[in-house]
């Protein structure tokens, strides 16, 4: 069998059409044509007034707490699990970011270690929706608006996902998506910034194209700001794939019942939890196993590399790599995060790629059941 990757797209001729377009026809002024239908029908699918398409989740994350007025001295809570996107934006608007411990069934921000994270400084909290799990919007939001905190929602790997009947991305003051590669709905690299509030959608209009006001004169900007802007072809991939949400959505809950199924009876492994009123889209399939294994994720990694498998390890906590190991708010989160340490060295994301077919999954399951027979 090949290698099996631990992610990889689903393109069809419909994705090739709609790019094959864009490249031959959409330039100077009809460059922004699938730019206007993709923005437009991503805004409809998530139930949202305004979707601007940008170069990735990481500047419409930037975008957003420079919207918001988020600066120097400000804090702003994220989990403690997540990769470093959803806090590297924090710093490039001086702000300081505190990690929050996360929900041991979710793996999602924890709503009570939220609430006692915030301070008279903080201005701002980032849930994430954690492999296409969701944390428990609803509390969130209530503590954030009792606080007077904005919310900005990273929906990142969510595509789809649903708490309580609305959609990933239909919370906050904005929400955010990527489009990077190993995403389920891709464009590549690209992201989404969603927002109900005028105010926030004209200033992200200004800010992402170099600080120019709708009427000003022509290079003569009202202010120095970014360049952040999808390409037509990008644009033209993410409508061709968003006109096919439904289809890899349901391949993704597809590809997790083979995994459950085909590990339903091994002991001591908790896969992705679904909690009821949740729809889970499980963007990466995840792996947590017990301690008593005495099996580590990256000794369990090198295992299934052995047998052609490519796996990734679960975050690792933000407060523990090298990047934070002198912020005085890590190591604040080291000793306070105790979710965190101890669900991470066990977590290992497996190939949950829209090519998986069930044998496939088969095989992925039945060697690592092989693996947990011989564990120490
Ligand atoms: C939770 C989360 N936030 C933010 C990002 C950043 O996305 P991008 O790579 O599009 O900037 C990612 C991407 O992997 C992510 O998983």
């Amino acid at each position: 069998m090949e290698r099996l990757l631990v992610s990889g797209p689903s393109i069809t001729q419909k994705e090739i059409d709609y790019v094959t377009d864009a490249v031959t026809r959409c330039w100077y002024s009809d460059a922004n044509i699938y730019h206007n239908k993709f923005e437009k029908a991503f805004a409809e699918y998530v139930g949202r007034r305004y979707a601007i398409a940008l170069p990735s989740c990481t500047s419409a994350i930037h975008l957003s707490l420079l919207a918001l007025g988020i600066g120097p001295g400000d804090e702003v809570i994220v989990p403690d699990i997540t990769w470093i996107a959803s806090a590297a934006p924090i710093h490039y608007v001086g702000a300081i970011p505190v990690f929050a411990d996360i929900d041991s069934k979710t793996w999602c921000l924890s709503a009570e270690s939220f609430e006692s994270c915030i301070t008279s400084k903080t201005k701002a909290v980032i849930p994430v929706d954690l492999y296409g799990n969701m944390p428990n919007m609803d509390q969130l939001c209530q503590i954030a608006q009792k606080h007077g905190i904005a919310v900005i929602e990273d929906a990142a790997e969510a595509i789809g996902s649903e708490f309580n009947g609305k959609q990933a991305g239909g919370f906050g003051d904005t929400s955010v998506f990527s489009f990077h590669g190993s995403k389920t709905l891709t464009t590549g690299e690209g992201g989404m910034l969603l927002t109900d509030r005028e105010d926030l959608y004209q200033r992200v209009l200004v800010l992402r194209d170099h600080g120019r006001l709708p009427d000003d004169k022509m290079f003569f900007n009202s202010e120095v700001a970014y360049k952040y802007k999808m390409s037509s072809m990008q644009a033209a991939l993410g409508l061709a794939q968003l006109e096919r949400i439904e289809e890899l959505i349901t391949r993704k809950r597809e590809i997790f019942a083979w995994y459950a199924e085909s590990l339903a009876e091994v002991e001591g492994i908790t896969l992705n939890y679904e909690r009821l009123g949740t729809k889970n889209t499980y963007w990466m399939i995840t792996a947590i196993l017990d301690s008593k294994y005495n099996l580590k994720k990256e000794a369990l990694i090198t295992l299934l590399d052995k047998d052609g498998i490519d796996s990734r390890p679960f975050f690792f906590p933000l407060s523990s790599i090298p990047a934070y190991a002198n912020h005085p708010q890590a190591e604040l989160a080291r000793q306070r995060n105790k979710i965190s340490y101890t669900l991470s060295p066990y977590g290992v994301n497996l190939p949950s790629g829209l090519y998986l077919t069930q044998e496939k999954v088969a095989y992925v399951a039945n060697t690592l059941k092989g693996i947990l027979q011989l564990a120490p």
